[in-house]
């Protein structure tokens, strides 16, 4: 078996594991001053699950204590930006009517899978959505959604860890970073 190196060290970090848990409390903070009755939290699989892992805890650490609930979906991307379409692999299980809802997702680019998401769940007959995002990165939205909480403003380049993946590797860093050049 080819050795291989650790895969922290191929990764430049940008946002620390105590930068991030500091930044989660304090949005857990946030969120609880929004007084939203009988929440539900909607994770967006697979890139946001160790975030809302985390903000779950800090989320009870600030008094609350939602339902949660899981949606699949991925992004495929064509040729040019504007092909983009969001699809649905596994969708949650519970009705949502009337509910208010937090949406949890790993970064927050063109926007089309924060408002696919969005309005799916608006269209079930939710009664709020409010968005969370760990990275918001300031580009040019394909869709014009902006979300409700965000940790972090994220520099426009590709990032990795803390769930989010290049290529399916990476997503256990307990850290964002991004490859190093050579990579
Ligand atoms: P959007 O639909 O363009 O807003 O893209 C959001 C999704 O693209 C995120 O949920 C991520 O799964 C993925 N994504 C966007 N930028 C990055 C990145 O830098 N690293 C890893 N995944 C990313
Ligand atoms: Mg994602």
């Amino acid at each position: 078996m080819a050795q291989s190196s650790k895969s922290s060290e191929a990764v430049e970090v940008i946002f620390s594991a105590e930068m991030i848990a500091g930044r989660i409390d304090e949005l857990a903070q946030d969120i609880a001053r929004g007084h939203f009755d009988r929440l539900m939290v909607v994770a967006i699989l697979k890139g946001s699950f160790v975030f809302a892992a985390d903000l779950l805890r800090a989320l009870y650490k600030a008094g609350i204590q939602p339902e949660v609930e899981f949606i699949s979906l991925t992004s495929y991307r064509g040729t040019t930006v504007s092909s983009g379409q969001v699809n649905i692999v596994r969708d949650i299980e519970s009705d949502v009517k009337d509910r208010n809802i937090l949406l949890i997702d790993d970064i927050l680019e063109s926007g089309r899978t924060l408002a696919f998401a969005k309005d799916l769940l608006a269209a079930r007959g939710a009664h709020k959505v409010a968005t969370c995002v760990l990275l918001d990165k300031p580009v040019a939205r394909a869709a014009d959604i902006a979300a409700d909480f965000r940790a972090f403003e994220c520099p426009d380049t590709f990032v990795v860890g803390y769930g989010m993946d290049l290529d399916h590797k990476y997503r256990e860093l307990p850290f964002v970073g991004r490859l190093r050049p050579d990579e």
